[in-house]
């Protein structure tokens, strides 16, 4: 079995190796909804600073970059690989402080369902920091929810649980389940519709899957952290990663994929 996936959860290792199985594939296409060539950019939750530096690429005419993330080895991570390029800060994008500027486009993809309950005050930061001409470029995960409303990940972290011996619906007891984090299109339009206006939004269904239980176990580590580990006692952290791995290689056997689930990109722009 293989050991040390907690000491890597703790700092969300690995990151810009597995999220090619998922939320890398979001980048270009949020990125071709911006409504021109940007001069100021800020990325919200932005992990290893990779949308970011696809964005420099795409328009060279960028002078000001920023980056803020929450987790202070994703900060270090995407400082150096955009160092000279952009400014990374670590922030939670729940809190932050006013600026004096504003940007032309501000982006936040694959992060909202980490900041349940709280989205609206991202957004209200959003609101404020957006030029006139302005927008934001979200995407949200939407896992189909089962009727507990648990659904995605969720499924996967209870089939690993089931491994270990721990059943039933209230396995997952103790955390607020992805399901319900993700919260439905109409929820997030209604809270985007309170500060900001949409004006497009894009859906695709997307299949998560794994090339096996190893990469899988990394892929759940660097995405997840501890978020659903914590439901194990400490010394069953690496048997629950493992059980991670083990649980989405069997669905990758008997469905084709780990799970389903639809994505959304959104644009939104300020309001009158
Ligand atoms: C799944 S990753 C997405 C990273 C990147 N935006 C991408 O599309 O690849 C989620 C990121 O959001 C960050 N994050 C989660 N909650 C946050 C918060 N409250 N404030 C700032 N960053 C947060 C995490 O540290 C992580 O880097």
């Amino acid at each position: 079995m293989v050991r040390n996936t907690l000491a890597g959860a703790r700092e969300l290792a690995g990151y810009d190796d597995v999220s090619r199985i998922r939320q890398a594939q979001d980048h270009d296409w949020a990125l071709d909804l911006a409504p021109g060539p940007p001069t100021r950019v800020a990325d919200l939750g932005c992990g290893t600073g990779a949308l970011l530096d696809a964005a420099l690429g795409r328009w060279p005419g960028v002078r000001r970059a920023l980056g803020v993330d929450g987790a202070p080895a994703r900060v270090r991570e995407a400082a150096a690989r955009l160092a000279g390029r952009a400014e990374v800060r670590e922030g939670d994008v729940r809190r932050l402080p006013p600026l004096d500027e504003s940007f032309d486009l501000i982006t936040m993809t694959s992060v909202l369902h980490w900041l349940h309950p709280d989205e609206a005050r991202a957004f209200a930061w959003v609101a404020a920091h957006l030029a006139p001409s302005g927008a934001f470029l979200l995407t949200t995960h939407h896992p189909d929810p089962d009727p507990s409303g648990q659904g995605g990940e969720d499924a996967v972290a209870r089939d690993a649980l089931a491994l270990l011996g721990i059943r039933g619906p209230d396995a997952l007891d103790g955390i607020v389940p992805m399901g319900e984090r993700a919260r439905t299109a109409d929820a997030v339009a209604a809270l985007l519709a309170r500060v900001l206006v949409v004006d497009r939004c894009e859906e695709r269904r997307v299949t998560v899957k794994a090339s096996g239980a190893d990469e899988y176990r990394r892929f759940h580590a660097a995405t997840f952290g501890t978020y659903f580990s914590r439901l194990v006692p400490e010394d069953a952290q690496e048997d629950f990663f493992a059980a991670v791995g083990e649980a989405a290689a069997r669905r990758m056997a008997e469905h084709g994929e780990v799970y389903g689930i639809t994505v959304r990109a959104w644009r939104a722009r300020p309001a009158g």
